[in-house]
């Protein structure tokens, strides 16, 4: 079996964040979504996987290189416009041959893996097992109805009145049988080639497909919220390790990692928490929910519940919560006259402020 890990899209949901940096690299409790992903895949025994990259594909390969670091074996397939998720199954063909494969979008997390889908699609070998899960509004996905004895009748892409609360989530099982159906399919009202779409096509054609309800934890991280709920939940698990130094007068509680090189002076930490190599945390209260990055200085400061990426800066700031700080950006008090609040916001950003 191969895999396709889908990390081109334009990531509209998490500017501007995305105006920047590829979504799949957002670091979710120090660690890139896509590094989570590609562990998921490699834990199924899967070594062979495409990654499909979009325009900011050099910072992708940058950061994970050939695949050697996770055991496996990477080949880049660029896609030059984000034409949709079977899109990236026709410009993989190559790479995938007649293999079976698993498709994973490059967004998604499953902490707790896709092992027991993976035996489900082995055992019975259909042409699509797809994963779902009941969420409260399936309007925003690819919603599959069950007929009574659990086979999948029907998908609908973003239905504006869902007969069913099952959502696929962004990970799925194929046989080479999935590439004549993305040959078959045209654009939907949107211009993408839908991988709905392509799934539905097996089963009018009469192919066997499955479903398999995921019920660990679960977060398409598209949008800012969705990240950081991520990051605290993901949180929750962290083992502690103190490689930094903290002084006399800082008080460090609960599972908290400090990097190799931080320091934390005057200050108090109170986990889950995890403090970047090389950071600064200085007359600071660091609360629970938060990754600070590193190479970030935080000084005087009050924060939680937050992610500041690699080389922030944070000053005389009490009150941070929910946050999600950019690569070295500066969140200082106004400095000018009667000034309130002075800011130099980039496009798309939003900001929230006491009223
Ligand atoms: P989406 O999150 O559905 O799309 P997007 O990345 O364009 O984001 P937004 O809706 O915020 O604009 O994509 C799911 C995953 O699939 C994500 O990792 C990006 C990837 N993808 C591709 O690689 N190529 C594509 O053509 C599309 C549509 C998505």
């Amino acid at each position: 079996m191969k895999a396709l890990v889908l990390s081109g899209g334009s990531g509209t949901r998490l500017r501007p964040f995305s105006y920047s940096m590829p979504k799949q690299l957002i670091p979710i409790a120090g660690k890139p979504v896509l590094e989570y992903v590609i562990e998921n895949i490699t834990d199924l025994g899967v070594t062979e996987i495409g990654v499909v990259v979009g325009e900011r594909a050099h910072e992708i390969i940058e950061v994970i290189g050939d695949g050697s670091r996770f055991g496996a074996r990477v080949t880049y397939i660029p896609q030059d416009r984000p034409l949709g998720l079977a899109h990236c199954v026709a410009l993989g063909r190559g790479f995938l041959g007649d293999d079976d494969f698993v498709m994973y979008l490059g967004d998604n997390m499953l902490p707790d893996g896709v092992a027991d889908v993976a035996a489900d699609f082995r055992a019975a070998r259909p042409a699509a097992q797809v994963v779902v899960r009941r969420v409260p509004d399936p309007r925003d996905f690819g919603v599959v109805e069950l007929d009574g004895d659990g086979a999948v009748r029907r998908l609908v892409e973003k239905p504006r009145h869902p007969r069913s609360d099952l959502a696929m989530l962004g990970v799925y099982f194929f046989t080479p049988a999935i590439h004549e159906a993305v040959a078959a399919i045209r654009p939907s009202a949107r211009g993408e080639l839908e991988i709905t779409d392509a799934v539905q096509w097996l089963l009018t054609e009469g192919a066997d497909v499955r479903a398999s309800e995921y019920t660990g934890y679960w977060k398409d991280t598209g949008r800012a919220e969705d990240v950081l709920a991520c990051n605290r939940w993901l949180l929750e698990g962290l083992r502690p390790s103190v490689a930094g130094a903290v002084d006399a007068a800082s008080v460090v509680e609960g599972s908290v990692v400090i990097g190799p090189g931080a320091r934390i002076v005057r200050s108090r930490v109170t986990g889950p928490a995890i403090i970047g190599a090389g950071t600064l945390v200085e007359d600071s209260h660091i609360g629970p929910g938060t990754s600070i990055g590193p190479a970030c200085v935080v000084r005087g400061t009050r924060m939680a519940d937050s992610i500041v990426l690699d080389g922030a800066s944070i000053s005389g700031v009490s009150g941070l919560l929910g946050s999600l700080i950019g690569r070295s950006a500066t969140v200082v008090p106004a400095l000018y006259g009667d000034a309130q609040h002075c800011l130099v916001v980039g496009d798309h950003t939003r900001i929230e402020i006491a009223a």
